[in-house]
């Protein structure tokens, strides 16, 4: 972790392939020169460049770096060619001699196999009714293999060609969501093409996508049950917020402000707080239970996403906080007597810790929220995972 940690070039090296990539993809899909699959453009090849393995190996990932400075280098060099008229041929030389020496990277670490949705991205705003229709589906399809808590201890695995995979570790965040789209609705094979994993092909799209939805926060609740810390980070399930004489709005449109979601039923629930929103959360509309927020939440489907998440059965009284990037980053229990930074649930692994050189802050909530803020979320998909 900490050979990563220095790499911070990693990040936006990663981020710049995914981007290329896309914007390519994009406007091959605006020229008409790809299909469609699965309702959005259709990546046109059977490979494509992928982060995964440059997080393992830093040595290609220089070389892929390096690589990428001489490739801008020539473009320069081609362009200035293309003006200065007296130096164009000692200019021309020097590209093959430049595009030899460039460090190329070993084709086999920075081109993985892709299918017609890897750039694929979920339509569903991981809303707490996607989360609730993927929940119902795997209760049919999937815990005869993946078990009910996912982690692939179902009747059924045991008879499988190979073992099914731990869908509560980092494998959902290791993948691209269009990646495990396919495969759900195509199935999967080992290396021989035997088939591994059956084909689920009379789901919808928009089931495939739920499905992705729940496994994802199923995932994050069985991490803080096993492990007391959100290890992948998890996002704000999108629900219907309703406030006092407004019309009700999405979650969604409160990103840029630190959130606190309270699940009523606490005996002692706190008052609003200027440092950030703080919204109701109730299992349905017309629980009599006493307001500590102007603003309310109050679907089944809502109550259930966030049980899910949090890892527990008894919700009423948690409190969860998320940060300005609607990334859910601490949560306490119910009857908890306050906040402090071990509430602290997302968190990087190299963080500063408890030694910081700044005064302490006076009370556990605002240490909680400087350190908060001051170690965001830097999820990127193919990327870290912190
Ligand atoms: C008949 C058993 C079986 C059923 C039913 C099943 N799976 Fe799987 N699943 C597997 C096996 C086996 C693998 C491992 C495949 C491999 O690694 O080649 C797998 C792999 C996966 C993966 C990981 C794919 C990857 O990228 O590595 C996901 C995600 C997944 N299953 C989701 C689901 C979902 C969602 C359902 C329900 C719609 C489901 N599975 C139903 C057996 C099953």
């Amino acid at each position: 972790m900490s050979a990563l940690a220095d790499a911070e070039w990693l990040n936006p090296l990663i981020g710049l392939l995914q981007g290329v990539q896309l914007s390519l993809l994009r406007l091959l899909a605006w020229l008409g020169l790809v299909g469609s699959s699965h309702g959005q453009p259709a990546w046109p090849w059977a490979l494509r460049l992928s982060g995964e393995n440059l997080l393992i190996d830093l040595g290609q990932a220089r070389r892929l770096a390096l690589t990428l400075v001489v490739l801008a280098l020539v473009a320069l060099l081609l362009l200035a060619a293309l003006a200065w008229r007296r130096r164009r041929w000692l200019l021309l030389a020097t590209v093959p001699l430049l595009l030899v020496l460039a460090p190329w990277p070993q084709p086999e670490i920075v081109l993985v196999p892709a299918y017609p949705t890897s750039f694929h991205r979920s339509p569903t705003g991981f809303s707490a009714a996607s989360i609730a229709q993927g929940h119902a589906l795997y209760a049919k399809h999937c815990v005869g293999c993946h078990g009910v808590d996912g982690r692939g201890q179902g009747p059924l695995a045991a008879s499988q060609p190979v073992w099914p995979p731990n869908l509560a570790g980092p494998l959902l965040w290791r993948r691209a969501d269009g990646d495990l789209l396919w495969r759900m609705l195509h199935g999967t094979k080992d290396r021989h093409g035997t088939s591994t994993m059956p084909a689920f092909d009379r789901l919808a799209d928009s089931e495939a996508w739920a499905l992705i939805d729940f496994t994802k926060a199923q995932s994050a609740g069985q991490s803080l049950r096993a492990t007391g810390v959100w290890s992948q980070p998890i996002g704000l399930p999108d629900v219907v917020v309703r406030c006092e004489g407004r019309e009700p709005r999405p979650l969604s449109a409160w990103r840029g402000q630190r959130l606190r979601i309270v699940a009523a039923g606490s005996a002692t629930a706190p008052l609003e707080d200027p440092r950030m929103v703080t919204m109701q959360l109730q299992a349905s509309a017309v629980a009599a239970l006493p307001r500590v927020a102007g603003c309310v939440i109050d679907s089944p489907a809502a109550w259930e996403a966030f049980a899910l998440i949090a890892g527990t059965d008894r919700l009423a009284g948690t409190q969860l906080l998320a940060d300005r990037d609607g990334w859910l980053r601490a949560r306490s229990a119910p009857g908890a007597a306050g906040w402090s930074e071990d509430d602290l649930l997302c968190r990087t692994a190299t963080g500063p810790g408890s030694t910081q050189d700044d005064p302490a802050p006076a009370d556990g909530l605002s240490a909680l929220i400087a350190r908060m803020d001051a170690e965001p979320v830097r999820f990127l998909k193919g990327g870290f995972v912190h």
